[in-house]
């Protein structure tokens, strides 16, 4: 793998923040806190510098989105709710060039039938769903993999 060095964006949507100690039985014991750190190594191991934001707010998320073409080289999102239902998201991913990963904690397939679509994903190079903190390790491979290819 070339040295040369990528940055990536990586957004936290709605109630991410609360992780650790919301519905655990679904998303892990791990805080948000917790997911941030593993990836920051991840991305050292990795040669890629991270900048990671997390909002409750579908138009922050737009903006920082619009944003993105600027500061990084790919982007890593777990859209949370957003996944479901927004196509203003959908719409930012697909105005930018930088490649975006989508990722889930939990696997959306196998829950309620509302979350098993995904808005988001057909503006998405691919999504990683099911795995915990492996979705997002997962995924940071991934975006820094595209990053370099672009
Ligand atoms: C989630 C799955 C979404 O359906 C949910 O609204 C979330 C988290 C996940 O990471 O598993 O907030 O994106």
């Amino acid at each position: 793998m070339s040295a040369e060095k990528v940055s990536v964006f990586v957004i936290h949507g709605p109630n991410l923040h609360l992780l650790g100690r919301r519905e655990p039985d679904i998303y892990g014991s791990l805080s948000l806190e917790q997911i941030n750190r593993a990836l920051e190594e991840e991305g050292r191991n990795l040669g890629a510098e991270l900048s990671i934001v997390q909002s409750n707010h579908e138009g922050e998320i737009v903006e920082l989105i619009g944003d993105c073409d600027d500061k990084a080289d790919a982007l890593l999102i777990n859209p949370a709710a957003y996944t479901h239902t927004s196509v203003a998201i959908r719409d930012a991913i697909l105005a930018v060039s930088s490649p975006a990963v989508e990722v889930h904690i939990s696997n959306i397939y196998r829950r309620e039938e509302f979350r098993r679509e995904s808005l988001i994903a057909p503006a998405a190079a691919g999504v990683i769903a099911g795995f915990g903190l492996d979705s997002y390790l997962l995924g940071l491979r991934a975006a820094v993999n595209l990053a370099r290819k672009t």
